[in-house]
């Protein structure tokens, strides 16, 4: 594959989505022993191709728990790229961790996934020390925005690698004339954030339909995917919903 090959991140949260529906009760020592095993699906996706893992610590434990990011960081899986909010609790285990990159998302207790980017814009006084501190420990900083201008603006003041742009507007517009404006402001979107010298990833609610489109965005560096991946993974397993999902990502 070309250096230019879009990379692809690996959101395995929705495993650990599948194992809390039943053990949430289980104690961080048997979570290991019970199905499924996040750690073993994020091993999988490697060994099928994936290029990076993608976990979200979130502040109420939903889905991915401490115990599941320490034993990744363990057996030497990754790159692992953690999403985590405004935190004090999950900045301070972010530090210790030291993963290869920290994605700062917005976080609501009573969704069920991400909703809306990071208002990186109103929020740059609090966003500077965290992301200093962040490049300080060697982790690479990334922004998960909506694609607004004003959003991509203060990700490049703010001097960080990164932004994920939000592909949630896109995604949830499916065939609507809804879908081709969110295409055209999430283009947009790349090109200023190239421009001013950051690398672009993006990801929610891609799926093996909307590839197609999302993969001729300008700049991509990496796309984190989730669910789509896990859901087909359980009719075909993980190897071929992780082949079938590069092949279509980088398809010309
Ligand atoms: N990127 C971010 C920042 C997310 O919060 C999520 C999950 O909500 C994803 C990517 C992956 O989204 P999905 O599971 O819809 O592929």
């Amino acid at each position: 594959m070309s250096d230019s090959a879009i990379r692809l991140g690996v959101n395995i949260d929705h495993a650990a989505t599948l194992r809390q529906a039943r053990y949430r009760e289980a104690a961080a020592e048997v979570a290991r022993f019970v199905e499924p095993d996040p750690v073993a699906i994020a091993a999988a996706s490697l060994k099928a191709g994936a290029d990076g893992l993608t976990v979200h610590l979130r502040e109420d434990r939903r889905h991915i728990q401490d115990d599941d990011v320490l034993r990744l960081k363990a057996a030497g899986l990754g790159p692992i790229n953690l999403e985590m909010a405004l935190s004090d609790e999950i900045f301070k285990f972010a530090l210790d961790l030291k993963p290869q990159s920290v994605c700062l998302v917005p976080e609501n207790r009573k969704e069920v996934t991400t909703e809306g980017g990071l208002d990186a814009h109103g929020q740059r006084e609090k966003l500077l020390p965290i992301c200093a501190a962040l490049k300080d420990a060697g982790v690479m900083v990334s922004l998960f925005i909506d694609p607004e201008p004003h959003q991509v603006q203060a990700a490049i003041d703010l001097k960080v690698p990164f932004i994920e742009l939000h592909t949630g507007a896109y995604s949830n517009a499916y065939d609507t004339p809804a879908r081709a404006r969110a295409f055209e402001k999430l283009c947009r979107a790349a090109e200023q954030a190239h421009a001013g010298g950051l690398k672009v990833n993006a990801g929610h609610g891609i799926n093996y339909i909307n590839i197609t489109e999302i993969r001729t965005l300008p700049h991509l560096y990496e796309l984190n995917i989730g669910h789509s991946i896990l859901s087909r993974a359980l009719l075909t397993g993980i190897k071929e919903a992780i082949a079938t999902m590069k092949r279509l990502m980088n398809e010309k």
